[in-house]
């Protein structure tokens, strides 16, 4: 069904949270700390569908002076697609918000905002390389959903370029596709 399709080129961003659920997010609204997304689509007939009938949607958007962001060096990249394409000229970026661990939602580090932290058994990922591990039990980074900025809405430009938690592998993702 279209609530439970994941992310599709086209879609446009809006938000999870119960007081603005299903507005769009604007650019004024965003931080480098996260604010919860569902993508947005159609259905057959033209009416908007928010795709919330699949938890692993729920996405993450944040904005980070866009030169800071850098493709990793360390020998991570088997887990690290990093679409600097995906990311606006305004430094916006799209990552899943739920754990590739075990599937909590995560939120920034309180500690450092350009940091990830997983409260249920301490995953940490880095936002500004990625979303790559750096920490704790989590297999892989967290999957990015490339987005640009047509007038004033955000808008998808692709799924997940990555599988998101709750697909197995990535051959399980592509079938899915
Ligand atoms: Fe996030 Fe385990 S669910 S570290």
């Amino acid at each position: 069904t279209p609530e439970k399709a994941p992310p599709i080129k086209g879609d446009i961003l809006v938000h999870a949270s119960a007081d603005k659920e299903g507005q769009p997010i604007r650019v004024s609204e965003l931080s480098e700390q996260g604010v919860s997304a569902w993508p947005m689509g159609k259905d057959k007939d033209g009416n908007n569908v928010i795709r919330k009938g699949e938890p692993n949607n729920q996405l993450s958007v944040f904005r980070f002076d866009r030169d800071r962001f850098k493709v990793p060096e360390d020998g991570d990249h088997a887990h690290v697609v990093l679409e600097l394409d995906g990311i606006t000229a305004e430094g916006i970026v799209v990552y899943s918000g739920i754990c590739t661990h075990a599937g909590c939602p995560v939120p920034n580090d309180p500690n450092d905002a350009t940091k990830l932290f997983c409260g249920c058994h301490s995953g940490q990922y880095d936002l500004l390389q990625g979303c790559k591990v750096i920490g704790g039990p989590p297999p892989r980074s967290m999957p990015q959903v490339p987005v640009e900025l047509k007038g004033e809405q955000l808008v998808l430009k692709d799924t997940f370029v990555t599988a998101p938690f709750g697909f197995l592998n990535e051959a399980d993702w592509e079938t899915y596709l």
